[in-house]
């Protein structure tokens, strides 16, 4: 793999930026959810697992959580196709609960809406969305977001959960790829 000091363009959000909003959310969701008995948080895999990670960390609820496996991009591709595949269900019923999904972005919302579509059949108590990063100049589908990290430009990100071919997701950044650079 190539060295992504290469084809790093700019660092969009640095470390310490990342988690102070992070915490930030983090308080929101505790006081939201202060009268709940407890919340179920749904990471879908695999973008969203470091957001997932350091967000519980920053809930002073009872929280649990679950793991949901999502492909809506096809192998090596970048552009949402609409079309999902669960590659990975809950194990959990989430009959009554107060289900919290944390995704890593949303880009033109299919696979979120597709989501939040299968699950509100399983009739939980309450469900809504919570995503690091927001691309809204490219939905396709309208997703109520309840919880957004950043808003971002159009731009190829990679970082903190964020792949380019599979790698570079632990980065603790959020970096933009000049794609001028970047070779496959
Ligand atoms: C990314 C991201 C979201 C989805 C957003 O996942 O984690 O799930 O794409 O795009 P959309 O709003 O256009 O549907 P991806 O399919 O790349 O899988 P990954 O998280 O395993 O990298």
């Amino acid at each position: 793999m190539q060295e992504y000091h290469e084809f790093l363009e700019e660092i969009l959000i640095p470390e310490d930026v990342l988690q102070k909003r992070i915490a930030e959310l983090g308080k929101q969701i505790s006081a939201d959810y202060a009268q709940n008995r407890d919340i179920l948080l749904i990471c879908i895999l695999r973008g969203g697992v470091l957001f997932l990670t350091d967000l519980m960390r920053q809930i002073s609820v009872p929280l649990a959580i679950e793991f949901m496996g999502v492909s809506s991009y096809g192998v090596g591709g970048r552009l949402s196709t609409g079309h999902v595949r669960i590659t990975l269900d809950l194990n959990v019923d989430i009959l009554g609960r107060d289900v919290i999904l944390v995704e890593d972005i949303i880009d033109s919302g299919h696979t979120i809406a597709a989501v939040l579509e299968m699950l509100e059949t399983r009739k939980p108590a309450s469900i809504c969305v919570c995503t690091l990063l927001d691309k809204a100049d490219r939905r396709e589908v309208f997703v109520p977001v309840k919880y957004t990290g950043f808003s971002i430009p159009n731009k190829f990100v990679f970082g903190y959960g964020l792949d380019i071919d599979d790698y570079y997701r632990n980065l603790p950044f959020i970096g933009v790829v000049d794609l001028n650079k970047y070779k496959p």
